[in-house]
């Protein structure tokens, strides 16, 4: 699906999950497997570091952070079948040592110990709510890596434009640095 197609679904999708529920800040829509590794490369994602995925999903970004860079991985999801689904996967992985999930608002979260925080929510979330709560609470030199939307009062160290994923979707992640 080309970008001008993801944003189109996921606007609709928002629209009408932002009425039912206001604390939602975007519909579930995954990040595929390549995407989440290029995302935590370019954060420069270390063993040991402290991450957080806000809107955490299927939990797969916080389960690759743990197994393959060996991070001490946290998500957020208020939804509670992905909640469920997410513990589940940690579970059989046996990655309970280092991956966690918060059943909860990402918005009512303490992020000051976070070495990297990923993103993959709408731009009106971000500009209105996430970027000053990140603004209020990142420790200097905590790094954001947001997918596809920017955060647009801050500028980018970097940004990766993937033109394929090898399913036709493109991507743009954009680096952030406290
Ligand atoms: C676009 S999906 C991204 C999922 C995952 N981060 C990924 O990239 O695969 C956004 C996720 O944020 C969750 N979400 C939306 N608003 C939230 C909130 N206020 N607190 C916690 N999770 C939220 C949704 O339920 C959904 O799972």
């Amino acid at each position: 699906m080309r970008r001008i197609a993801l944003i189109a679904a996921l606007s609709t999708v928002s629209l009408a999950a932002q009425t039912a529920n206001p604390e939602k800040l975007a519909p579930y829509y995954p990040t595929p497997e390549t995407i989440i590794e290029k995302m935590l490369q370019l954060g420069g994602l270390k063993p040991g570091e402290k991450m957080f995925d806000l809107g955490s999903g299927d939990g797969r970004i916080i389960i690759l952070a743990a197994r393959k860079f060996h991070a001490d991985a946290v998500g957020v999801e208020l939804d509670p079948d992905l909640y469920r689904e997410s513990l589940e996967a940690i579970r059989k992985l046996g990655l309970q040592q280092t991956a966690h999930i918060i059943h909860g608002d990402l918005l009512k979260q303490d992020y000051s110990s976070a070495d990297l925080i990923t993103v993959y929510l709408f731009p009106e979330a971000i500009d209105s709510k996430v970027q000053p709560l990140l603004d209020r609470q990142l420790k200097k030199g905590a790094r954001v890596v947001s997918h596809d939307f920017p955060f647009r009062n801050w500028t980018p160290d970097k940004v990766v434009d993937i033109a394929d994923d090898g399913q036709g979707r493109s991507h743009t992640l954009f680096l952030y640095r406290k």
